[in-house]
């Protein structure tokens, strides 16, 4: 099973080809996800450190472009954990006064993705 490391919470294994979003919350880590997970609002934003999936969602790639983020954050919600990653998640609803963090997600990604290699530049 796939480890994901987060350096101020610690480390766990989750489920294969889980939404990253969904292993996040259920390992107590409360990431934002007031969309509900459809590529819309970036509140899922984690900064990679390690094991970042080279590819991307057309919806993520699209988002990131126009939020001006590309290179910077990848969408939990965007992602599937199919090996090792070291992440540091940014939009905490503890640190953003929300009172949850947001619908649940779908445990499959949503919109139905249509996975690109992802570059920096966003071609
Ligand atoms: S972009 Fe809204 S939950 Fe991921």
């Amino acid at each position: 099973m796939p480890k994901i490391t987060i350096p101020e919470h610690g480390s766990f294994e989750v489920e294969q080809g889980q939404r990253l979003v969904n292993a996040l919350q259920a390992h107590g880590v409360n990431l934002g996800h007031r969309c509900g997970g459809y590529a819309r609002c970036t509140t899922c934003r984690v900064e990679f450190i390690d094991g970042e999936p080279e590819i991307i969602s057309r919806a993520e790639q699209d988002k990131l472009k126009a939020s001006e983020l590309s290179g910077e954050v990848r969408l939990a919600c965007q992602i599937l954990v199919e090996e090792d990653m070291t992440l540091k998640p940014l939009m905490m609803v503890e640190e953003m006064g929300w009172s949850d963090p947001g619908p649940p997600p779908e445990e499959t990604v949503t919109p139905l993705p249509d996975w690109i290699e992802n570059s920096l530049d966003g071609a």
